[in-house]
């Protein structure tokens, strides 16, 4: 597992990274402040910062971090999003992978119901990639001003650059600042507008701080410096006169659990297949070390409960043994309902092989179990979150609410893996289809090009099952080192509350 951690650390010193010493130096020579700072100013002093999708973009194209910086951190004692551009990144430019993690945090404020920041300093759409971002990028500056009709207050900064589409993130905002000398925001910049109507004009008239404070209205407060802009970012929030919706915590001071978060270093295996207790992890994450298991002799390769975290109600759904059997799932499905009933947010601790498969299973009904859970999964309406703590194979990345099942927040462990199944399975797999195939043709199977293949097959989809690599993708929120897994979870939960917590009133048809 440190092996892992360290592989996922330094991940995120990429990220921080930014653009490189070249350009980082070159932005602070220029008297600013990069993304991280920004936020930093901005936030209440010594309160945490969840980084979202900080990986974004590893192992593709794209540099890691996707040219922004994300996360759900405390302003004027609210919980908001925020948003910042790093223009270190090639001049801060939108592409593929900036614009997954844009509209994946824009979710989080929509669903979630957070006040959304935009610290705003970008050079448009990353011009050699404007095919795969122009047309869907447009629902960038639709959702923002859905969060205002959602009654989610918007906010931008303007530090640098919002050219073409990027004038309309100050332009669809609740809040607009701009920084004097320093933003500029106009649909073209001078050389287009030469070409476009033969105007010759400078940034400065076009799209300029001040211009935009006293001629154009497009601003709403004009700062003097960097620092005066985040001041009045925090002053637009304090007069938001922000409540939350959801219940306060239950426990404002709640126990810690009673073992030690170091130990959850040590409770996966190197080996995927040797499961694990999950109780063993809850004990270092719940409050006080208190779980109230459901049905514990029912099912028992899943376990079911209550307990609380950070003083919220949580309803738990943990793997214990790989597999899904068809009682695990009925008895997932009970208690989803029951959490539901209860309005309780619900967490998935993933590490599943997916559905047992074979014909004894699927004789006594294993679809239409799985199809049980998956309903009750689906059409669940207390905020879920779900972690992946080793394997999430198949169905049952379905089943325990994976990425498609919209949890409102999903991580994984640097150990964790997910595919449609094991590298082993899948080579083994299309080795034995290959070969059906070979001899039904009347040829010969060439066993030397199979051992070949399969070991071919193995590497890819080991190395493509990996939680860095999925999270490159934004598949998840972001990789965490298993001693975080309280605290993270926690500001989720806290995030969470800001908007109402209800369970579901209705289910699709369950098949008996
Ligand atoms: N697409 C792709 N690459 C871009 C880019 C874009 N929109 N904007 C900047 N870059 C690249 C630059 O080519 C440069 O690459 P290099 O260092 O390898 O030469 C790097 O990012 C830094 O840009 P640079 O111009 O040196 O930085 P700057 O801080 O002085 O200026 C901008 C930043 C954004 C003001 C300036 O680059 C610019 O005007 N870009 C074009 C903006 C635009 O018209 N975008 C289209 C909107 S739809």
């Amino acid at each position: 597992m440190l092996e892992r951690i360290a592989e996922l650390d330094a991940a995120l010193a990429t990220a921080r990274g930014g653009g490189g010493e070249k350009y980082v130096k070159r932005h602070h020579s220029r008297g600013k402040l990069l993304p991280r700072e920004r936020i930093e100013l901005l936030l209440d002093r010594d309160s945490p910062f969840l980084e979202i999708a900080p990986v974004a973009g590893f192992q593709t194209d794209f540099p890691v971090g996707g040219s922004v910086v994300a996360g759900i951190g405390v302003v004027e004692g609210v919980e908001c999003v925020i948003m910042a551009n790093d223009p270190t990144v090639r001049g801060g430019a939108v592409n593929p992978v900036s614009l997954k993690k844009t509209q994946r945090v824009g979710e989080i404020a929509l669903t979630n119901r957070l006040p959304m920041i935009n610290l705003v300093e970008s050079g448009g759409a990353d011009l050699p990639t404007q095919a795969d971002i122009f047309i869907p990028g447009g629902r960038v500056f639709r959702d923002l001003t859905r969060l205002s009709a959602a009654g989610i207050p918007t906010v931008s900064v303007v530090f640098g650059n919002a050219t073409a589409g990027g004038a309309y993130v100050p332009g669809m905002s609740d809040y607009t600042i701009m920084i004097k000398d320093q933003a500029k925001v106009f649909l073209a910049g001078p050389p287009l507008v030469k070409m476009a109507t033969g105007e010759v004009t400078d940034d400065e008239s076009l799209g300029g701080a001040s211009m935009h404070a006293s001629t154009s209205g497009l601003a709403d407060f004009l700062a003097v410096d960097e620092r005066d802009g985040l001041r009045l970012a925090r002053q637009c929030v304090r007069r938001l006169n922000w409540t939350k919706q959801g219940p306060a915590a239950r426990n404002p001071f709640p126990e810690p659990p009673k073992y030690d978060p170091e130990e959850l270093l040590g409770i996966p295996g190197a080996d995927l297949k040797v499961p694990f207790d999950p109780r063993e992890v809850l004990a270092r994450v719940l409050d006080g070390s208190d779980f109230d298991e459901f049905k514990p002799g029912y099912g028992t390769a899943l376990v079911t409960g209550f307990g609380e975290l950070h003083g919220y109600p949580v309803g738990v759904i943990a793997n214990a043994r790989g597999v899904l059997f068809s009682e695990e799932a009925q008895k997932a499905t009970q208690f989803i309902q029951l959490a539901n009933a209860a309005d309780t947010p619900l967490l998935f601790l993933q590490n599943t092989t997916g559905y047992m498969v074979g014909s004894e299973y699927e004789q006594r009904g294993i679809i239409k179990h799985g199809a049980l859970m998956i309903n009750a999964v689906s059409n669940s309406k207390v905020p879920h979150l779900t972690l992946n703590m080793g394997a999430s194979y198949g169905a049952g990345n379905y089943g325990m609410c994976g990425r498609a099942y919209d949890p409102r927040f999903l991580f994984a462990w640097p150990n964790a893996k997910s595919a449609v199944m094991g590298p082993a399975q899948l080579a083994g797999v299309l080795s034995i289809v290959a070969r059906q195939a070979t001899e039904a043709r009347g040829q010969e199977y060439d066993e030397e090009s199979d051992a070949a293949m399969r070991m071919m097959v193995e590497q890819q989809i080991e190395s493509q099952s990996g939680s860095l690599f999925l999270s490159g993708k934004l598949y998840d929120d972001g990789v965490i080192d298993p001693r975080d897994t309280r605290t993270v979870l926690g500001m989720c939960l806290s995030a969470i509350h800001s908007g109402t917590v209800k369970g579901a009133a209705n289910y699709g048809v369950f098949r008996m």
